[in-house]
């Protein structure tokens, strides 16, 4: 009882300064003050999201449970928690704990990178398209960027980001599956590359897609990293998971490499991206389901720009990249008007637009909707 009085008094006396402060139904009652409710955020699924690459079937079942089992705990600093998660990962991916990197996104573990091999006089060589981050990161810390365009297939020209290579080149960035493009290098094109680069620099492979892959004999440079190679390897759980606003992600390095990075690290994962991230990869029906719900998706897309007689490339992602011929600054407004969001412009690809895999109803509207957009 007399613990109760001490809080109505406290909670009383932070009102009068104030202060504001959650009271129980009972404590309002009693003291007179209004009760905070829950913030309600705004509905982010009033318009139809085909433009983040996002995965409409999550967070799963697991996940969530996982997050509301860990509410009691999010008083306490995550610390604690990352140890079964890093854990997990390390077995996953072969490789010891000290490798692993955990970060609130991946985009987070791309700004410590940026932190640490960007700066004056440090040059980073990337593709052009691609997904920026690191670089826009980098350029923050004053560093230098060689933007090397897509060849004639629309792939990494890899032959000339190689010949970039200068003794002040610290990163070379590649993303593959590319976004914006959704291409897939040969297994023997990206090894090679990787394995030869990394004699020079650091290459970074930015994984975000890997899951989509379908040759599930396809390498993951996570490889190079277990021979000790200048390699940096990032995965997210944004994507097949469908944890995006959750905010999870992580990197595998060398340990050396990885321990400078984890120096740079600002956002850490929180506790209840730390659960939900466990509980995502013990839940293979989850995974196996979001990889089949993709595959029908990116087969409707692929359905609607055929009837279309539209180019698009094939894709091993969660967007088809689709050449509309119209200009995409333009094409954005006028899907936005009526309800769809799909992805920003590409330069120098204009007349391209990246539609991200929704859900079967989501693209049904898309579809519509484009339709009626393209022939205005
Ligand atoms: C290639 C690539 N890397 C990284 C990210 C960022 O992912 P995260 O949500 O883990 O920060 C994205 C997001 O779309 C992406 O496309």
């Amino acid at each position: 009882m007399a613990s109760i009085i001490n809080r109505r008094q406290l909670l009383r006396s932070s009102a009068l300064a104030g202060i504001s402060a959650f009271l129980y139904p009972w404590e309002a009652a009693a003291s007179g003050l209004s009760i905070i409710t829950a913030p309600t955020l705004p509905n982010v699924s009033d318009l139809i999201r085909l433009g983040s690459n996002e995965n409409p079937y999550g967070p799963s079942q697991s996940a969530l449970d996982a997050m509301q089992a860990t509410f009691s705990v999010a008083s306490r600093y995550p610390w604690a928690s990352h140890a079964p998660l890093i854990d997990a990962l390390a077995k996953k991916h072969g490789v010891t704990q000290d490798h692993i990197v955990l970060c609130a996104g991946s985009n987070e573990g791309l700004r410590a990178t940026a932190a640490v091999y960007g700066g004056p006089g440090q040059e980073i060589i990337a593709a052009q398209p691609t997904y920026l981050a690191l670089m826009v990161y980098a350029e923050q810390f004053s560093t230098y960027i060689h933007y090397v365009p897509l060849d004639k297939d629309l792939q990494h020209d890899l032959e000339e980001m190689a010949k970039r290579i200068t003794k002040r080149t610290s990163l070379v960035f590649i993303c593959n599956p590319n976004n914006p493009t959704g291409s897939l290098l040969s297994a023997k094109k990206i090894q090679s590359f990787c394995n030869a680069i990394s004699d020079q620099t650091i290459v970074f492979s930015d994984e975000a897609y890997y899951d989509y892959i379908k040759d599930k004999e396809y390498p993951s440079m996570v490889e190079l990293v277990k021979q000790g190679k200048n390699v940096i390897v990032s995965r997210t759980f944004s994507k097949v998971y469908g944890l995006a606003g959750v905010r999870a992600g992580y990197l595998i390095a060398r340990p050396d490499i990885a321990s400078r990075i984890k120096g740079a690290i600002m956002a850490n994962m929180s506790a209840l991206a730390t659960a939900a991230a466990l509980a995502s990869i013990r839940d293979q029906a989850f995974y196996k389901f979001s990889l089949q719900k993709n595959e029908q998706a990116v087969q409707r897309l692929e359905k609607i720009f055929d009837e279309m007689k539209l180019e698009y490339l094939p894709s091993h992602a969660n967007f088809v990249f689709v050449k509309t011929g119209k200009d995409i600054r333009m094409l954005n407004q006028e899907m936005k008007a009526e309800g769809v969001l799909v992805g920003r412009p590409f330069p120098p690809f204009n007349d391209w637009c990246r539609v991200s895999t929704g859900s079967l109803e989501e693209l049904n509207a898309f579809e519509t909707t484009f339709r009626k957009v393209m022939k205005s």
